[in-house]
């Protein structure tokens, strides 16, 4: 057997297999355990934190805290005073002392009674929020992605050692036990060597459509929502949520559900550094609306020993792995296959089950712990792991938007001898000729294969990427570039 017929066989296996397992995959992973595991504490020394941006997943971060034992949510910081009023309304309802409501997150860092601060914020400004809280001397909970760009999330990691505080990046499956387990499976060497790792981000969305500009809500502080990102005028489809779908604020779903899975791609290949070379191909097929990043992306990233090859595709899709917001992890003696925050389960060769894993945990009990400690060696996914995962998403994305336009019927050459890349593209085109897309009239974004200089995070020789590290910052939301 071919090593990418084996892999199909494989992949019909777990069809079978992960359905008997019954691996409640994504649902489980969504109902996030809120029981808190901390050890209670005296009065002297409660935690005092404070929720930056409380929308949407912040609202989550509340709900965390209010059931941990020995915290109190003392502020809510979010620049849509109805977000401040409902998550105040929710911290009494839940018989809690109303926390202090703050629009600008300049005033709340001046609170010297604060600890700790949880962000949840639009990705653009999740590193200066970070940045400017660690240097206030709060720690830090941040939502994945930790950055907009590679640059910031570097920035991040040098604060958080520089000031001595606890930063925690949300990836919280990072602190499943099933996740864990599999992950220990892996790098003990239980499926030999590991050559690739598979992330799949098969999450259909629906087009945004299109909206004129508008008026600013009232209440809203709205030259702060924009931060760093260059002013405009207001639009919903640029606001609440759908940010996450243009380049100025957000990084795509690679960099939304996407940035989970590739950070267990990377976890389950145990690097701890840059790859070697990224490309990306991709576009945003099936409908035009007002969003500007990819709803189809593959990312390829050599590691030089393993490849990582990332998918995304936000069109209805039946999935040709049975995984289909996951990871397949293929090594020389067998595979592993994650189908949800806190199960995987291990196949041999022949496609036969060997092992399952189960098992929630909790990802902010896990920060509070460190945060008593003082040690980020106690962080299941200190900012350190949270910049190189994230930064696997933005080199995708970087690789992709230099690509030019080409049509489909034009057999490329650009994977080289990458087998595995080839057969990724024919998915890729299968997904979309089954969504009805005519691919003889339709072009794609081929992204050039960009090289990476490990050491100092840039690429080699190529001004044009390297811009696209970083952003032009609009003061004063200007992250430093010296920490
Ligand atoms: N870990 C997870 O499973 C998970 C799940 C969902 C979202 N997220 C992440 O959480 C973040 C927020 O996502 P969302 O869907 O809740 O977005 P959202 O747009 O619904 O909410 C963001 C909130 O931040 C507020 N905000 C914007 N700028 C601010 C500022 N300068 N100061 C204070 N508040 C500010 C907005 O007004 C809004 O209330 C994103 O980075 C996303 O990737 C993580």
């Amino acid at each position: 057997m071919t090593g990418i017929s084996r892999r199909r066989f494989l992949e019909q296996s777990l069809l079978t297999a992960v359905a008997l397992s019954g691996a409640s995959g994504i649902k489980s992973a969504q109902s996030e355990q809120l029981r808190l595991t901390t050890r209670r504490r005296g009065a002297n020394d409660r935690i005092r934190i404070a929720c930056i941006g409380v929308h949407g997943r912040g609202m989550n971060h509340i709900e965390g805290f209010l059931s941990a034992d020995g915290v109190d949510i003392v502020a809510i910081c979010d620049v849509d005073e109805s977000c401040i009023l409902n998550a105040q309304s929710v911290t009494e309802k839940a018989g809690k002392p109303k926390p202090r409501g703050v629009q600008d997150i300049r005033k709340l860092l001046e609170d010297n009674s604060i600890d700790a601060v949880s962000i949840a914020t639009p990705n653009h400004w999740h590193a200066l929020a970070a940045i400017w809280s660690m240097q206030a001397g709060k720690d830090v909970y941040v939502e994945k992605p930790v950055s907009h760009n590679v640059s910031e999330g570097r920035r991040m990691v040098e604060a958080a050692r520089k000031y001595g505080k606890i930063c925690q990046t949300g990836t919280q499956i990072r602190s499943q036990k099933g996740s864990i387990d599999a992950i220990e499976y892996i790098h003990a060497g239980h499926i030999g060597k590991v050559t690739l790792a598979r992330g799949l981000c098969y999450k259909p969305r629906n087009s945004i459509g299109r909206f004129p500009d508008s008026e600013v809500p009232a209440g809203v502080d709205y030259d702060l929502w924009l931060g760093a990102a260059p002013k405009r005028s207001f639009n919903r489809n640029r606001f609440h949520y759908n940010w996450h779908w243009n380049w100025d604020y957000g990084n795509g779903d690679m960099g939304n559900q996407g940035i989970h899975q590739m950070d267990v791609a990377r976890w389950a290949l145990n690097q701890k550094g840059m790859p070697w070379s990224v490309m990306g191909v991709g576009g945003r097929f099936g409908y035009e609306d007002d969003g500007t990043t990819p709803n189809t992306e593959l990312a390829f990233f050599d590691y030089g020993s393993a490849q990582l090859i990332f998918e995304v595709r936000g069109l209805k899709t039946a999935s040709d792995h049975d995984v289909k917001v996951g990871n397949i992890i293929y090594g020389t003696e067998g595979i592993v296959a994650f189908t949800g925050y806190s199960s995987a389960a291990a196949f041999d060769n022949q496609g036969k089950l060997v092992k399952k894993f189960e098992g929630d945990g909790n990802h902010y009990a896990n920060f509070l712990d460190a945060v008593r400690s003082r040690k980020h060696t106690d962080l299941n996914a200190d900012i350190e792991e949270g910049h190189l995962s994230s930064a696997l998403c933005h080199l995708g994305n970087i690789s992709y938007r230099l690509g030019s336009s080409v049509p489909f019927q034009e057999k490329t050459k650009a994977f080289g001898d990458n087998k595995e890349a080839y057969e990724s593209f024919a998915h890729f085109e299968g997904h979309l000729s089954d969504n009805g897309i005519n691919l003889q009239q339709t072009h794609y974004h081929l992204g050039p294969k960009l090289k990476i200089d490990a050491h100092s995070e840039r690429f080699h020789n190529n001004s044009e990427a390297d811009a696209l590290l970083t952003r032009e910052y609009r003061a004063p939301f200007v992250v430093p570039e010296k920490i």
